[in-house]
């Protein structure tokens, strides 16, 4: 049998980078049953390699919505590296409830100056309401870190007058 050498140096980092591998394990686990890590509340599950196919979040059901009750319904898709639509337009002051699906892996999404801040986990849907109080351009950005293009990740919520 012959036996396989390997550098004394080599086998050091084996070691150190086992214990980085451990200790992110550990830690994922621990956080996962001290401080109960799950999905949010809103559980709604979605098959996120279907989403183009048919329902709620196919291609030309995306984008702003004026619900009979006055109120918005914002329905959008989170995929490597991008939120579509890219552009949404909402009035300010209005209730608007966001509803988002990841085609491929988590997302986050944050709007500054406004409650959304969520986590877009593949296999779930996410829903915030919010009323944006202030006019003007707010960016959309991706807070979870998702591949090579996370830091290009941004859509844009233009926040209007509305109707007088
Ligand atoms: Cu999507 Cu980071």
């Amino acid at each position: 049998m012959a036996t396989i050498h390997i550098d004394p140096l080599e086998k050091r980092w084996i070691w150190v980078v086992g214990g980085i591998v451990a200790l992110s394990i550990g830690i994922q686990v621990y956080f996962a049953a001290t401080a109960n890590i799950h999905p949010p509340s809103n559980v709604e599950v979605i098959d996120s390699a279907k989403l183009h196919l048919d329902g709620e979040f196919t291609e030309d059901k995306l984008g702003v919505k004026q619900e009979a009750d006055g109120s918005y319904t914002v329905t959008m898709v989170a995929a490597r590296y991008g939120f579509y639509p890219q552009n949404i337009e909402v009035p300010v002051n209005a209730p608007v409830k966001l509803r988002i699906a990841s085609l491929d892996v988590l997302h986050g999404l944050h709007v500054p100056y406004s409650n959304m801040n969520t986590m877009v986990v593949p296999g779930y849907v996410s829903e915030v309401n919010t009323q944006f109080t202030r006019e003007g351009d707010f960016p959309m950005i991706c807070n979870e870190y998702c591949g090579l293009g996370h830091d290009y990740m941004y859509a844009k919520v233009h926040v209007t007058a509305g109707k007088s």
